[in-house]
Formats: C-alpha cells, sequence, structure tokens
C-alpha cells in the first residue's frame, strides 16, 4: 500500500475531455464488459439518451413503511410506466410488483440494520445470487460505508455480489451511503465513488454535491444520483438538472418521488430532464402544466 504522507494534493481531472475508452457501447466504461453485463446495463440506460430514471422504493429495508409506500401493490402500477427502473427489495417485488412488468430490476440484496440503530453500517448480503438470477435482477444493490464502522463489512460484501454477479453477468449497484464521520464533501465523494468502482461495480450512486463534475469525472463508471430527502418539487427539478449537467447518467430518485403530492407528473418531468434534455426551469413549467387542474 503506498505511504499516505507526501500525497500531492492537486488534482487534475480534465473535466472538459470525455472518457475515452468509448468501444461501442453507451455506458462509460463498460465497453470491455461480457454480452450479458451489457445487455442488462443496456435495460437500465436508455441506447438512445444514454440516461435512466431510477425509481427507489427499496427504503422499507431498514425503515419500515415510510410515508408515501405504505401501499406498494397501489402505488407501483401508477408509477411503473413512468421510470426505467424499480429498485426494490425482493420481498417488495414479489409481493407487489405484477411480474409481467416489463421494467428493468435493480435488486436491492444487502441489509442489517434499521432506524432503531444509531449505526447503521453494519449489513450482510441478504439475497443469493441464485435468487437474483430467479428474479431477472437487471443488477444487484449494495450499500457501502466508506469511513464508517462497517466499512470492511460493506465493502466485502460489495466484492462478494460483485464476484457473484460476474459469474452470471449481473452488474452491481454500489450505493454510497454517508458514514458517521464523514461529510457530503466532494472530497468524501470522490473517495468513495472511486473506491467502488475500482472494487468493481458498474454503477455507482451517490449524491450530488458542489464540484459534482469532477467526482463524475474521476470515477470511471456512470454515476446516479440519488434523490434524498423530500424537497419542494421546483428545488428537487434543480437538483436533478445540475446532477445530468454535471455529467450524472440519470437519477436514483425515492422520496422525491413518491412523497410528491403528484408523483406521476414528477417523474415524467424527471424523465423529461434525464432522457430529453430539458431544463430544470422547462421541468418545472411542464409540471405544472400537468398539475394545474388535479
Ligand atoms: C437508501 O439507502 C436507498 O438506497 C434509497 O433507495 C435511496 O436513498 C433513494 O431514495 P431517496 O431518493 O428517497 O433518498
Amino acid at each position: 500500500m503506498a505511504d499516505l504522507e507526501g500525497v500531492k494534493a492537486e488534482k487534475n481531472y480534465h473535466t472538459g475531455e470525455p472518457f475515452a475508452v468509448k468501444g461501442n457501447f453507451h455506458v462509460k466504461g463498460m465497453a470491455n464488459q461480457e454480452w450479458g453485463i451489457k445487455k442488462r446495463l443496456s435495460n437500465i440506460f436508455n441506447p438512445r439518451s444514454g440516461n435512466t430514471v431510477m425509481f427507489a422504493f427499496d427504503h422499507g429495508y431498514f425503515m419500515g413503511s415510510v410515508s408515501g409506500l405504505e401501499r406498494l401493490d397501489l402505488l407501483i402500477p401508477r408509477l411503473r410506466d413512468h421510470v426505467d427502473v424499480l429498485m426494490a427489495t425482493r420481498g417488495a417485488l414479489r409481493t407487489s410488483v405484477q411480474p409481467d412488468c416489463r421494467k428493468a430490476i435493480a435488486l436491492r440484496v444487502s441489509a442489517g440494520s434499521s432506524m432503531v440503530n444509531d449505526d447503521l453500517s453494519h449489513e450482510t448480503v441478504s439475497v443469493d445470487i441464485e435468487d437474483a438470477v430467479r428474479m431477472n435482477a437487471d443488477c444487484m444493490a449494495v450499500q457501502v460505508f466508506i469511513g464508517a464502522d462497517g466499512q470492511l463489512e460493506s465493502i466485502k460484501n460489495l466484492s462478494t455480489v460483485i464476484n457473484a454477479g460476474m459469474r452470471y453477468s449481473i452488474p452491481t449497484l454500489g450505493v454510497v451511503a454517508v458514514g458517521k464521520n464523514m461529510e457530503r464533501t466532494d472530497q468524501y465523494f470522490k473517495l468513495a465513488t472511486r473506491i467502488i468502482a475500482e472494487l468493481g461495480a458498474h454503477i455507482v450512486k451517490t449524491y450530488y454535491c458542489d464540484k459534482f463534475e469532477e467526482v463524475v469525472a474521476a470515477c470511471p463508471v456512470p454515476i446516479v444520483v440519488a434523490g434524498g430527502k423530500k424537497l419542494a418539487e421546483k428545488e428537487a427539478l434543480e437538483m436533478a438538472y445540475k446532477s445530468i449537467q454535471g455529467g450524472a447518467r440519470g437519477l436514483d430518485m425515492g422520496r422525491n418521488i413518491f412523497q410528491s403530492l403528484h408523483p406521476v407528473e414528477m417523474a415524467d418531468a424527471v424523465g423529461k430532464i434525464v432522457h430529453r434534455k430539458f431544463t430544470d426551469k422547462e421541468a418545472w413549467e411542464y409540471y405544472n402544466d400537468r398539475v394545474k387542474d388535479k
């Protein structure tokens, strides 16, 4: 391991230069992957826009039934045609999502703590690879806690899932969790996203931050941005726009969609930014226009 003393601080991210290893594939850093991985990534990232709208409703795996997700059986049929990917636990999928659904599936495969714990960073792999294969998962999602007590466990979980996924060509989505002693800064997100990508994850989910374009430039796989806590719709659309402008290849949004007064219209407005190059202002006008008579 390199000596940590005297590490040079200045860095050049070449943010104006596109990712150089392209091959004939639309997903960053994936040109040299196997056919099955590329097929599943193409189910997630629209080959035309290169982007994705993931709808996250996996909160129950540690939060129980959060506001807006009390009845998945009623919510998902309303929303599923308005997003590209459903991100959920196997329990939610098997009980509450019809298998005729043609959307890509991001299967949550790590678990281990709940909101009543002070430290959420201790997790384990909760789903066998065979079950991910049975469910036809397009990727498997693992929480990674860099800088937290559970860092080592979560890196083991990530590695276990990547190794198993590679046997069956199922990509892995590494989810950056904010550790107790780490702030939501670009330095932290650069560290966490790069570690996750170097360990072999095919997609990284993280938060928007200042200097986000540098976080993106230093991460050799696509970044999708987490929605985070509920914001006013206008603010959430602004965050979505800044993320795409900064180089994110999509949003993985939960509360800012399902806790909106108008979840379907909100999902559509996010989709306009992600796939149709709308600005935040255009998306906000589109949203208002759609909800004005409701
Ligand atoms: C959190 O660990 C889960 O991955 C959620 O799916 C994620 O936080 C996205 O949901 P939200 O947009 O509500 O933060």
